[in-house]
């Protein structure tokens, strides 16, 4: 195993730069990514690719308007914050987990598979040099974003949003879990 999956780390939205990552990278990373298990062969899961001047209208006409909504008494510094959530990227992939009905596969291992489409889409940017993270942060789990992303309320859900930039610093490390807290052989 390359030592890139004992290293591999995520940089936080706030720490990436958001210049243009070139449209042959971004197609490697989205091919790549989808190739996950998928029981079935279903795909129930999309990808929406959000990037150029599609960041700043969700930021202003999605986020910054449901922030508004939900937190009337909110500070100028929160809605700061609110109004370039997206901007923090050069892009965003939505995973949308998108269950269909199926006579022999559970829903839970469709969800499985977003999950699955999440981190490999994360892993595969991130091999390639680029600083990225999994956010969901309070805007995945609503129901406006939700529509506007093609996704149908009460069936499908946000998995996540791959933020996709560059790095300005090398992250610093992470606390991990400890080996013999979490695995055990039987
Ligand atoms: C489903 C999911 C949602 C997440 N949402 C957030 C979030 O909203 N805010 C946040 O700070 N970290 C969030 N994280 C955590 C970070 O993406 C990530 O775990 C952390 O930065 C360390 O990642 P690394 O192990 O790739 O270095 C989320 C992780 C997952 C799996």
């Amino acid at each position: 195993m390359s030592d890139f999956y004992i290293k591999r780390r995520s940089v936080l939205a706030r720490k990436m730069s958001s210049e243009k990552i070139p449209d042959e990278d971004l197609k490697k990373i989205l091919a790549a990514g989808i190739r996950v298990p998928d029981h079935g062969a279903l795909n129930p899961w999309k990808i929406k690719v959000i990037k150029g001047e599609k960041l700043k209208i969700i930021d202003e006409n999605i986020i910054l308007t449901e922030f508004k909504k939900e937190n009337p008494n909110a500070s100028e510094i929160q809605l700061e914050t609110e109004s370039k959530r997206f901007q923090r990227a050069s892009v965003i992939l939505a995973v949308l987990s998108t269950p269909l009905e199926h006579p022999k596969i559970p829903t839970w291992e469709m969800i499985l598979s977003s999950g699955a489409v999440c981190m490999n889409l994360l892993s595969c940017a991130q091999s390639l040099g680029y600083a990225a993270q999994w956010l969901t942060e309070w805007y995945a789990y609503n129901k406006k974003m939700l529509e506007y992303l093609g996704g149908r309320s009460e069936i499908d859900k946000i998995s996540g949003f791959i933020y996709l930039g560059h790095k300005v610093e090398e992250p610093t490390e992470r606390r991990r879990p400890d080996p013999k807290n979490v695995i055990n052989y039987l």
